[in-house]
C-alpha cells in the first residue's frame, strides 16, 4: 500500500499521505455509473497538509480543504483550498506555539456545516468560516462570545438542531462546555473540573446528556515525543463524566472505567437508567515501549443506578473513522460505518457496516491498491429504512495515482459503488468530513 515509510521519512510524508501544493478547480469530472439525483449538495472533507512539505507529526499539517459539489445527478465540480489561516501565513510557525492566540488554527481536522455556516475544525483554537465555494472567510467565535476554542467533533443534535461542544486546555480550565442553539447562538459555556491536562478529542451526545471522556492521555512539555507532548499515564485513570446538556459542574456524575485511549465513539444514546456508548477503543495510545495496537469496536453500558460501567468487545477488525447518520446522533440506531484498517497505515481498505441489532457486520471492499477514509452517510430520497442511504468517501487509487469521489449504497453494501467521480488528481489520505445539503 501507499502508506509504507520511505527514504527514513514518516508514513505522513510518503506515498498518499503525502501532501499536494497547488489549488485546482475542475468542472469536468468523468463519471462511472450514475449519481442518485437526490444528494444535492456538497460533500466536504478535510485533511492535514503541510504547506512547507514537512511536518513533525500527522497531526499538525495545514488544513487542506477538498471538495465535490452534487446536483440533480451531476458532479458540479471539485476543488481543494488551504483554509487561510494566520499560521498558513506564516510558515516557519511552530503550532504547538501558537496555542495562546485563538486565531492561529491549523483547521485541518473537520468541516461541518451549522447554522447556515460552513465551519473548518481543529481542537486548539476557534473554527475558521468558509464559503459554499471553500474560500476562507475568516475566523469564527460567535460575535465574541467563545472564549475558547473548539473541539473538532462537536455534536448536532437531530432533534433539537443545538450544536454541543467542549474544549480542554493545557492550562486551567482544563474542560469546558459550551452549548450553541440551532441558531447558531451561544446560549451556554460552562468550566467543568477534571484532574489535569489531557487530549480529549471527541465526546458524546444523548438527548438528555453529553458525556465527556477522560483519558490517560496526558500533556506533557517537558519530554516531547514524536513531534506531539503527549504521553499515556498508567497513574491517571480513566473516567467518563455524565452531564445533562443544559447543567453544570455540580451536576456531574464520573464513572471509571478501564482505562483505554478513544478518539472517536460511533455513538450514543439514553437507554431507560442506562447510557449506551459504543466506540472505537484502543487499549492504550502514545504509550512509550509499547507496540501500536488496534481500535476495535466496544460498547460501554454506563448504570446510573448502581454506578457501574460495563465494557465489552463487539468485534476484533481494526476499524476507526466511524460514522452514523446525521439524524441518529445521540438516539438509538442499528447501523454504524466505520473505515477498515489494512496494512497500509491509518486508512481503508474496506468500509464496514456494523448492525448493533443483529451483531453481525459486512464489508465494502475498496479493491487492491485502492485505499478509502472515513465514510460519510448520505439518506437517500424519502428514506424510511435506517440504511437507506449511501457512503461517500475519496479513494486513492495507486496505479493511476488519482483519486475518487465514490458513493456506496448503504443498504447493498456488497455491491460496486454506484458511482464513482474520476478526480483530476489525488486527494490526500485526511481526516474528517460532512455532507452540506442544498
Ligand atoms: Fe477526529
Amino acid at each position: 500500500m501507499s502508506a509504507q515509510p520511505q527514504e527514513n521519512k514518516p508514513f505522513w510524508l510518503t506515498g498518499n499521505f503525502a501532501p499536494i501544493y497547488d489549488e485546482v478547480t475542475e468542472t469536468e469530472l468523468k463519471v462511472t455509473g450514475s449519481i442518485p439525483p437526490e444528494l444535492n449538495g456538497r460533500y466536504l472533507r478535510n485533511g492535514s497538509n503541510p504547506k512547507s512539505g514537512d511536518t513533525a507529526h500527522w497531526f499538525l499539517g495545514n488544513g487542506m480543504i477538498h471538495g465535490v459539489e452534487l446536483e440533480n445527478g451531476n458532479a458540479n465540480w471539485y476543488r481543494n483550498r488551504y483554509v487561510q489561516t494566520p499560521l498558513l501565513a506564516d510558515e516557519g510557525a511552530d503550532p504547538m506555539e501558537a496555542l495562546d492566540d485563538r486565531s492561529k488554527s491549523l483547521a485541518n481536522t473537520h468541516v461541518i456545516g451549522h447554522a447556515g455556516k460552513i465551519l473548518a475544525l481543529e481542537e486548539g483554537h476557534w473554527p475558521f468560516e468558509l464559503s459554499a465555494d471553500l474560500e476562507t472567510v475568516g475566523a469564527y467565535n460567535y460575535d465574541g462570545k467563545l472564549n475558547t476554542g473548539m473541539t473538532a467533533h462537536p455534536k448536532i443534535c437531530p432533534e433539537t438542531g443545538e450544536l454541543l461542544f467542549f474544549y480542554y486546555g493545557m492550562t486551567p480550565p482544563y474542560m469546558t462546555y459550551h452549548r450553541a442553539s440551532a441558531q447558531g447562538e451561544l446560549v451556554q459555556s460552562e468550566e467543568i473540573e477534571v484532574k489535569g491536562a489531557t487530549m480529549v478529542h471527541d465526546f458524546n451526545i444523548t438527548r438528555n446528556h453529553v458525556i465527556f471522556m477522560d483519558l490517560p492521555l496526558v500533556w506533557n512539555f517537558e519530554n516531547v515525543t514524536g513531534g506531539l507532548p503527549i504521553q499515556w499515564s498508567d497513574d491517571y485513570g480513566a473516567r467518563l463524566g455524565v452531564m445533562p446538556r443544559d447543567g453544570s459542574n455540580k451536576d456531574v456524575v464520573w464513572y471509571d472505567i478501564d482505562p483505554c485511549y478513544v478518539y472517536h465513539p460511533v455513538n450514543a444514546y439514553d437507554n431507560g437508567d442506562s447510557i449506551v456508548i459504543d466506540v472505537c477503543r484502543l487499549e492504550h495510545s502514545m504509550k512509550q515501549g509499547a507496540p501500536d495496537v488496534s481500535p476495535v469496536l466496544y460498547q460501554w453500558t454506563i448504570n446510573q443506578v448502581t454506578g457501574k460501567v460495563n465494557e465489552r468487545q463487539l468485534d476484533d477488525h481494526s476499524v476507526e473513522f466511524p460514522r452514523v447518520p446525521d439524524s441518529r446522533v445521540g438516539l438509538p440506531y442499528r447501523y454504524g460505518y466505520t473505515a477498515q484498517f489494512g496494512s497500509g497505515g491509518p486508512t481503508a481498505n474496506a468500509f464496514r457496516k456494523y448492525d448493533m441489532k443483529t451483531d453481525t457486520s459486512i464489508a465494502h471492499e475498496l479493491g487492491n491498491g485502492r485505499a478509502g477514509g472515513e465514510p460519510v452517510f448520505v439518506p437517500g430520497a424519502g428514506a424510511s429504512a435506517e440504511d437507506d442511504g449511501y457512503l461517500l468517501s475519496f479513494v486513492y487509487d495507486q496505479a493511476e495515482n488519482k483519486s475518487e469521489l465514490i458513493i456506496v449504497d448503504a443498504s447493498n453494501m456488497e455491491k460496486d459503488p454506484v458511482a464513482r467521480i474520476h478526480l483530476p488528481r489525488r486527494v490526500p489520505a485526511g481526516f474528517h468530513g460532512s455532507w452540506v445539503a442544498d
